[in-house]
């Protein structure tokens, strides 16, 4: 029998279980149990038992105090990607690879917040004070009145956030934090929930805004935070490819505020630089689209964003082809290619495919399946597209083209950029600055472009 209080937290997806198993019954990780000792926290309802209860006061839907402001930290993009600044009081999780800049935008943010006049602390577990200081200086940043702390101890963090009166404080990491209640290690499943779950009810409590920091793991997982997510008010994504300057912070959830909307930074020699216009930032600037090149006109939260889709296919050396792609769903460019196959009569049997989105933009938008069938077509055909044409439409297994969302927005960005055509559903009406090519299958899409036009 397992011992009083030991448990095993699974450390990808921090589901607990009685008996240690070498495979995760809830996600199917291998090798990720361990065991924890979980002790009950203070207050907590025994089994069986009865607890003292401080009476439950219900409340009406309209409040008698207005809600204080949202903090406006300055830097528009991450305040647009908040819903319009940080609400007091809430919990946000900024989650993001090792090295991809989190540390950076939060130290922004707080010098920034700090200049307009909010109360702000940054606490790291990560790095000394004096190497906060010297990144603080290279960002132009060592004047604003922000508070810095190097400190892992959750009792000290915590104690320190009851005496001093915040707006906004940073935990960077969530996952260096330790609480000397739990026996388990810094990182684990079970310290990172209760450090995580301790700083939310602080938050709520003094009415302070925290944002904590959450690296993840290579395969996209926030390991461990993942089970901070549905603790928090809002998880921001922070992402971007290496090699490429661009940083996309995506809202991946908000209890305050729309969830598609993205801000774009750029990371330079002092720090990250707002990109208050990305839609022309992921085409290629100059020269000619060669084959297997199309750009593809998409909508990233409330903003049009132009960026080309680059496809390559060859015939493949190895029996069995290869397919890789970069920026863009692998099993949905399987969909696009099967139905290619099926209602267009494109072969990829015997062919390599490669589907790469510049920049190191993630698209998820299901429009961008026609952007990415052109590529695809273009390159095996080995047929340029048009210089001046855009392209976009979801596509149906039938081989179907439908209509997608905000078309107006899309068509009126292409022409500001310079484009007049696009291969595109058919819009509602008429009247645009760019000459769309109305396509309604697939095939003829296909067709259309293996003529050139
Ligand atoms: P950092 O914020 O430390 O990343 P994280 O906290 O997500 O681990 O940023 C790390 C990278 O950013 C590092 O490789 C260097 C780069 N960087 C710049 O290019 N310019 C800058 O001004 C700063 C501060 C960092
Ligand atoms: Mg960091």
């Amino acid at each position: 029998m397992a011992r009083d209080g030991a448990l095993y937290a699974c450390q990808s997806c921090g589901t607990t279980h009685a008996k240690w198993a070498g495979q995760c019954a809830a996600c199917g990780s291998w090798n990720s149990l361990v065991e924890e000792i979980v002790s009950r926290p203070p207050g907590a309802l025994a089994p069986g038992r009865g607890a003292k209860t401080r009476g439950l006061a219900f409340e009406g839907l309209e409040a008698h105090a207005p809600s204080p402001p949202r903090i406006a930290t300055g830097l528009e993009e991450f305040d647009r990607v908040c819903g319009g600044g940080v609400v007091p009081g809430s919990a946000i999780l900024l989650a993001g690879d090792p090295g991809v800049g989190k540390s950076t935008l939060l130290l922004q943010v707080c010098a920034q917040a700090a200049r307009r006049g909010a109360a702000c602390a940054y606490i790291s577990g990560e790095e000394a004070v004096e190497q906060i200081r010297a990144r603080a200086r290279r960002l132009g940043l060592a004047d604003a009145p922000v508070k810095l702390a190097a400190e892992t101890a959750l009792r000290d963090v915590v104690d320190a956030l009851r005496r001093e009166a915040f707006d906004l404080v940073v935990v960077d990491s969530i996952q260096t934090l330790w609480s000397d209640a739990h026996e388990a290690g810094p990182g684990s499943v079970t310290q990172v929930r209760a450090c995580a779950g301790e700083l939310v009810r602080l938050a709520k409590r003094k009415g302070v805004a925290i944002i904590m920091v959450g690296h993840v793991t290579k395969d996209g997982q926030i390991a461990g935070p993942r089970v901070v997510e549905h603790m928090v008010d809002a998880v921001l994504a922070f992402e971007g490819e290496r090699g490429y300057p661009f940083r996309i912070l995506r809202g991946a959830k908000n209890r305050f505020g729309a969830t598609d909307e993205i801000g774009v930074f750029e990371m330079g020699d002092a720090g990250l630089a707002e990109v208050r216009n990305p839609s022309a930032l992921f085409l290629n600037e100059g020269g000619e689209r060669a084959a297997g090149a199309a750009v593809f006109a998409g909508i990233e939260g409330s903003r049009p964003v132009l960026v080309e889709f680059q496809a390559l296919v060859a015939p493949s050396v190895y029996g069995t082809p290869r397919r890789a792609v970069v920026g863009w769903d692998s099993g949905r460019l399987a969909m696009v290619m099967a139905v290619l196959e099926a209602r267009c009569g494109l072969g990829f049997a015997t062919r390599d495919v490669y589907l790469n989105v510049a920049g190191g933009l993630r698209i998820s938008e299901p429009a961008a399946d026609l952007a990415a069938a052109a590529a695809l077509a273009s390159s095996a055909l080995d047929v340029a597209l048009p210089q001046d044409c855009v392209v976009f439409g979801e596509i149906s297994l039938s081989g179907d083209i439908r209509p997608v969302s905000r078309m107006e927005a899309r068509l009126k960005e292409s022409a500001k950029l310079g484009f007049s055509r696009a291969l595109a559903p058919a819009p509602a009406d008429g009247g645009s600055a760019v000459a769309v090519t109305a396509v309604a299958r697939l095939a003829d899409a296909v067709a259309k472009i293996g003529d050139g036009a």
